[in-house]
């Protein structure tokens, strides 16, 4: 496959590395970020029917959607005793709940009578019991059986035993995971190196300070893949090519679910072909707007002191106000921690964020059993303000898949529009698996690497390794 250039393992956009850059910053980066990890999945193509196909879908769903550790909620979902929280995925509803001791559970939401779901999809509350709203058999928050109306005409079930069953859950970096698969591995060999990689960055104490959930026009894989790369900026968001690293980004992959970008913010992409001085790229990078708190009047008097660099005046100038805005001493981040898009992907489903600038994380799930059509929610992870006191999280704001995400009216116009040209893409991409005449799509080696990497991974689940 090296037939027309030069092989995989060496082939990089010219330019200094992103390894390369934030050895140049010379703070105390953590060491994993500048150590690369790529590695050689092969390059055929990939067949667009796995994106379209009923049959292919279904698979997906016994395969691997009942295998997979998926996060349901946050741990601040449910904070006291009695409080339970819906998660739906694929055409599945799970009950998690709170019980009276503190322990946690995910019962699956169907009443062990005649099925009826003892809460409503997408709905959360508080609770003394679970009560099923049909003929009112109701179950402790433990899952033990409760008041039984009528039970004289069961004398066919054992009373002792009709408990709610329970799926797998556990509990990392505050969000509640859980799986269908009663042999599932345990979450912490399925995350890999994420919990040592997060070490420094506890999500666990942070909040969800803003809640997007919109229905997007695609497969959930290409939903996912819209986000494992950045070369789509040069095209897809051009008003940011000035200031992002975009095809100097690095791209590791770790073992079955765990892969991961570094995208660099603050040097110019290698696609401009005019000089750039650390001046310009201040400038630039404020011009952006994409945190409301930078503020144009600080923006304007802005300058790069003599021997520094956009990226550490930049990360300064963040570290200063966001810490003011979120009452927290950020002064001990590096740069790279501070401003760059650092994403780690957690299979299948989820993009976790951990940076200052960028404190994100994706979901996107299929909707019911449509191969067609996904659901994306945007969540924004504020860390907890030093005074204890947490604000409640951020109810989740609907949008359907024509409404631009500047409706949610939470998000900074720059911002936004990001959104807008992510997702924007996905009707068009949709569209084109079903009418291309080629069979599957032709990946890049290295910055689509993550992409392929998901794919294997489905492989390895539906063939059941
Ligand atoms: S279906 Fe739940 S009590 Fe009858
Ligand atoms: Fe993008």
């Amino acid at each position: 496959m090296t037939a027309y250039g030069t092989p995989p393992h060496i082939a990089r956009c010219p330019g200094p590395s992103t390894a390369d850059i934030i050895a140049r910053d010379g703070d105390n980066a953590p060491k994993h970020l500048m150590e690369e990890t790529w590695v050689d999945l092969g390059s055929e193509d990939i067949n667009f029917d796995r994106y379209t196909s009923q049959a292919f879908f279904d698979d997906e769903v016994e395969n691997m959607w009942k295998r997979v550790w998926q996060w349901a909620c946050r741990e601040e979902d449910v904070p006291e005793p009695g409080d339970y929280f819906v998660y739906d995925v694929v055409d599945h509803s799970v009950l998690i709940v709170r019980d009276d001791a503190g322990q946690l559970h995910a019962y699956p939401n169907a009443c062990l009578h005649r099925g009826t779901q003892l809460k409503p999809s997408n709905s959360c509350g508080s609770s003394k019991e679970l009560r099923c709203p049909f003929h009112g058999i109701s179950w402790k928050l433990d899952g033990q059986l409760g008041a039984f109306p009528c039970s004289w005409d069961f004398p066919h079930v054992d009373k002792q035993q009709w408990n709610l069953p329970e799926l797998k859950l556990d509990t990392w970096g505050g969000f509640i995971w859980i799986n269908f698969d009663q042999n599932a591995a345990p979450l912490q060999d399925y995350l890999d190196i994420l919990p040592e990689h997060f070490k420094q960055w506890d999500l666990s104490k942070r909040f969800v300070a803003k809640h997007i959930r919109k229905r997007l026009p695609a497969n959930w894989k290409a939903c996912v893949e819209a986000f494992l790369e950045s070369w789509h900026v040069l095209e897809t968001h051009p008003q940011g090519i000035a200031t992002v690293g975009d095809a100097n980004s690095q791209y590791d992959v770790y073992g079955k679910h765990i892969s991961r970008f570094v995208h660099l913010v603050g040097f110019p992409s290698p696609h401009i072909d005019r000089d750039m001085s650390e001046q310009d790229m201040l400038d630039a990078l404020f011009g952006e707007g994409m945190v409301d708190e930078l503020g144009d009047d600080k923006a304007d008097k802005m300058r790069v002191p003599d021997g520094s660099t956009a990226r550490e005046t930049f990360a300064k100038h963040l570290q200063k106000t966001l810490g003011e805005a979120y009452e927290r001493d950020f002064s001990h981040l590096s740069i790279t921690e501070t401003i760059d898009a650092i994403e780690y992907f957690v299979f299948p489903n989820t993009c976790i964020f951990p940076s200052l600038l960028f404190p994100m994380v994706y979901r996107f799930r299929p909707e019911g059993r449509n191969p067609d059509v996904s659901i994306f929610d945007l969540i924004f992870l504020q860390p907890n303000p030093e005074s204890g006191v947490i604000p409640d999280p951020a109810e989740p704001i609907d949008l359907d898949v024509h409404d631009s995400f500047s409706q949610a009216n939470v998000l900074d116009p720059g911002l936004a529009l990001i959104y807008d040209q992510d997702t924007g893409n996905l009707e068009a991409q949709q569209r084109g698996f079903k009418s291309s005449f080629k069979k599957g799509q032709t990946l890049g080696n290295y910055q689509e690497v993550r992409i392929r990497h998901l794919h294997h991974s489905v492989d390895q689940y539906l063939d059941n390794q």
